[in-house]
Order: C-alpha cells, then sequence, then structure tokens
C-alpha cells in the first residue's frame, strides 16, 4: 500500500451484505452529509433519503440538538457498563421506555442494536420457561422471509433461506409460518379478515406440530419488512395474543423498524391493538444519532428474574451507552415536541395515494404497507401477477433500477428477498412536496426498466 494515495472506500472498508466484487472498478457512493430528508454526496450531489438511512433517521437529517446532547453527554460521563451498576441517563430512558410502551411491559434490557434486541429477546424466553418450570421450551416461531438480524440465533429466526446458507447449521429450534402477504395470499385473498384467521391459524397450527411443551416464543413485527412491508390483515394480531395465551408461549413483537413513530405511534403494537410480552427495538429510538436497541420486558416474564440469587447472564459492554441514552432522551423529547407521530398519521394517506398513483404503471403489482413505511411490488405481468426471473431481477431490479433511482436523485431500496420491491421509508418530517418528487423520479424510471424487460 503506498502511503502517498489516498485510500478509496473500496480498499479497506468491507461494506455490509454487498457484492464487493461490484465496486472494483466503480466508485462506491459517499455520502457525506445530510438536511432533513435530503442527504448529499461527496460530489455535492442532493438525492432525496427514501430509506431514512436504513429506516432509522425517523427525525430527519442535521438535527443539531441531538448531536449536541451527544456532546454534552461524552464530556460528562462518556462511557460506564450497566453490569451491576448503572448511570443516569440508562436509569431515564430505561423509565421513559417504559412508560411509553404498552400493558406492564416495564423492564428495558438494552443492547447496542435490533439483531442483539432479537438475540436477547430468544435467550430470555429460553430462560424464563427454564425458571417457571418449562425446561422443554426452547423453540421459536417467526413467519417466511421475515428478517430479523444477523447474530446466530436472530439469523436461525430470519426466514429467509439465501442469508442463511453461508452459516448452517444455526441456532436449531426455530420455524417458520407464512407471512402476511395478501398480494399473494394462497387462500383467501379477497376476504383480509378470513385471511388474517388463516395466517394466525398457522401460528397456532406450527405450535401443536411440534408439541406446545417445546415452544418458547413467536417472533413477529407488526408489519414485517422483508418482501416488501406485509401489514397486518384485521384481527390477525388479537388472534395471535389469543393463540400464544392458549399455548403458554410467548409473544415478541420485533419493532426495530416499526417503533418510534414509523407506523404514526410510539410502538407498532399499539397501532394494531395487541400488548406482546416484549417488544425488540433499536433504529429510530436515537434516529441514528448514536447506536442503541433495547429488549422491553413485561413484569410477568422479567419476575422470575428478579428472585433471590437468578441472573440474566447476557449482555454486552456498550449496552445502554451513555451517549447512546442521552441522545435517545433528547430525540424522544423532538419526536414528542414536533408531534411527529400525529404528523405520519395525518399524512400517511397522501403518501399513500402519491404511491397509488404508480399504479397505472404496467410493472407495479401492488402498493403496500402502513404509516411512512410503504413497498412496492413490480410484475412482469398485472394480470397473472407473473414475477421476474432470476436475470430479469440481476438484470432489471439490480443492474438498472437501484442504480438509476439513486442517479437520479432517489436512495432507496430495490430488493428482491421475497418478490422484487421498492421499499420507501422517509423521515418523519416528509410532506407532500417530497412525496411527489419521490413518485416523479420512481415513474420515470420504472417507465425505463418496464422497457427493458
Ligand atoms: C425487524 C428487524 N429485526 C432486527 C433487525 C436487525 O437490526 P440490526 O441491524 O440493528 O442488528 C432488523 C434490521 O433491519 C430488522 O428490520
Amino acid at each position: 500500500m503506498s502511503a502517498r494515495t489516498p485510500a478509496t472506500a473500496y480498499d479497506h472498508l468491507w461494506m455490509h451484505f454487498t457484492r464487493m466484487g461490484d465496486y472494483a472498478d466503480t466508485p462506491v457512493p459517499v455520502i457525506v452529509r445530510g438536511e432533513g430528508a435530503y442527504i448529499h454526496d461527496d460530489r455535492g450531489k442532493r438525492y432525496i433519503d427514501g430509506l431514512s438511512g436504513l429506516f432509522v433517521v425517523n427525525a430527519g437529517h442535521g438535527r443539531r440538538e441531538l448531536a449536541e446532547t451527544a456532546a454534552r453527554q461524552a464530556a460528562e460521563l462518556a462511557y460506564f457498563p450497566i453490569w451491576g451498576y448503572a448511570h443516569p441517563r440508562a436509569v431515564e430512558l430505561a423509565e421513559r421506555l417504559a412508560h411509553l410502551a404498552p400493558g406492564d411491559l416495564d423492564k428495558v434490557f438494552f443492547t447496542t442494536g435490533g439483531g442483539e434486541a432479537v438475540e436477547t429477546a430468544w435467550k430470555l424466553a429460553k430462560q424464563y420457561h427454564k425458571l417457571t418450570g418449562n425446561p422443554g421450551r426452547y423453540k421459536v416461531i417467526s413467519r417466511a422471509v421475515a428478517y430479523h438480524g444477523t447474530p446466530h440465533g436472530a439469523l436461525s429466526i430470519t426466514g429467509l433461506p439465501a442469508l442463511k446458507a453461508p452459516f448452517e447449521p444455526l441456532v436449531p429450534g426455530a420455524f417458520r409460518v407464512p407471512n402476511t402477504n395478501i398480494y399473494r395470499a394462497p387462500v383467501h385473498g379477497d376476504d383480509p379478515e378470513a385471511f388474517g384467521r388463516w395466517a394466525a391459524d398457522r401460528i397456532e397450527e406450527q405450535i401443536l406440530f411440534e408439541g406446545p411443551d417445546t415452544v418458547a416464543a413467536v417472533f413477529l413485527e407488526p408489519v414485517q419488512n422483508a418482501g416488501g412491508c406485509f401489514p397486518p390483515p384485521p384481527g390477525y394480531f388479537p388472534r395471535v395474543r389469543e393463540i400464544c395465551d392458549r399455548h403458554g408461549v410467548l409473544l415478541v413483537s420485533d419493532e426495530v423498524i416499526c417503533a418510534f413513530g414509523r407506523l404514526g405511534t410510539t410502538f407498532g403494537c399499539e397501532r394494531y391493538g395487541y400488548v406482546p410480552d416484549m417488544i425488540t427495538c433499536a433504529k429510530g429510538m436515537t434516529s441514528g444519532y448514536s447506536p442503541i436497541g433495547a429488549c422491553i420486558v413485561s413484569d410477568r416474564v422479567a419476575e422470575p428474574f428478579h428472585r433471590g440469587g437468578e441472573a440474566f447472564l447476557h449482555g454486552y459492554t456498550f449496552g445502554g451507552h451513555p451517549v447512546s441514552a442521552a441522545v435517545a432522551l433528547a430525540n424522544l423529547d423532538l419526536l414528542d415536541r414536533e408531534g411527529l407521530n400525529r404528523r405520519v398519521r395525518d399524512h400517511e394517506a397522501d403518501f399513500r395515494a402519491t404511491l397509488d398513483r404508480l399504479r397505472d404503471l404496467p410493472v407495479v403489482g401492488d402498493v403496500r404497507g402502513s404509516g411512512y413505511f410503504h413497498g412496492i411490488e413490480l410484475v412482469k405481468d398485472k394480470a397473472t401477477k407473473e414475477t421476474f426471473t432470476p436475470e430479469e431481477t440481476e438484470r432489471v431490479l439490480y443492474g438498472f433500477l437501484s442504480r438509476e433511482l439513486f442517479a437520479n436523485g432517489l436512495y432507496c431500496r430495490a430488493d428482491d428477498r421475497g418478490d422484487p420491491v421498492i421499499q420507501l421509508a422517509p423521515p418523519l418530517v416528509a410532506g407532500q412536496q417530497l412525496f411527489d418528487e419521490i413518485e416523479a423520479i420512481l415513474r420515470d424510471v420504472l417507465t425505463r426498466a418496464w422497457a427493458k424487460l
């Protein structure tokens, strides 16, 4: 390596979930700053941040108060662990989250991100059952195509075989049921209530297939991200709650994306009227100004761990980091003060209506989602819902759409973890003008993509 040649992003930075070979001869996009719902690259070009970074920057970019909070906290106490000790910001944030969370979800176990929160919830569920006389309950159920993170446990819960294949064998005992993709429903596609009952009943069926005495927990996102934003059909979650209660299985609401305003409520479960036993969350808790995650646990599940000499033998050096906890508190103040949850509820119908205009394009098969969290499924034939071949996905979705959207000023996600989708989740400060800009870029690029199919 020459000391005089400035390193490029490709030379040393190992980008996540990235085919590094794609960048051997192509410059890596380098984003240098953000303002509101926009980001700028190192050549001065501006883009719409149509994905809030990675479903993270809910309050929008460039919030000085969050940056200044981080600096103040680092100067006062940059670090102390929460292993047998506490620091004020972790105490305050745990209290704040406990008050915001529904029901008796009162205990907060901090992590540094979402996958760790999911990992924590599975381990906690296993030990909870051991402590309460059910040592055989260790299995978990989650949904096809759902993404729950990369640690071995969280990856085992993930329903994406291609992501898991390089790392098999994974943690035993994780089982999948169908998700709530009504667009491709095998039954009841024209009756959301009946489809919701059917999909919830697949969970009960799987519990019975495995034997209720072996099942520890069910992991579900309020709106499933991977596959392209599948909201729950009416009645789905209340029925899942009943099923879990009937069989003594814990319900984990994985809200790594769906919390902190993304769906217009602090927690996604609020929006869909259910109270889980645990909530896993991360991302938007600080709007990305510093990393943190959490597993919020009900008093009932936490109680056996608070008895006598019991301990949950689990933790992270940086869990509940003082700077991140301080930033999370300031971010929650900001979301409150600016009424961003309310804003999402007031404007989500406009966001949806703007994206729905794209339905006149032959390549747009479905538009779905909730809050500021939507997916557009692409098809080759609207009538038959025929999807892309692997070759078309490679050539059109990745080779053209993904790059062309970015080149035209829209950072968002073109994804084929289920069927091909474009995903949109702008910062919660977005309004009609931004929705229109997003629609105009999508219309132009999707029209040109169609010509390539
Ligand atoms: C639902 C869900 N769970 C877990 C994770 C993993 O979170 P992290 O990348 O912070 O580990 C994600 C990330 O997108 C997610 O969407």
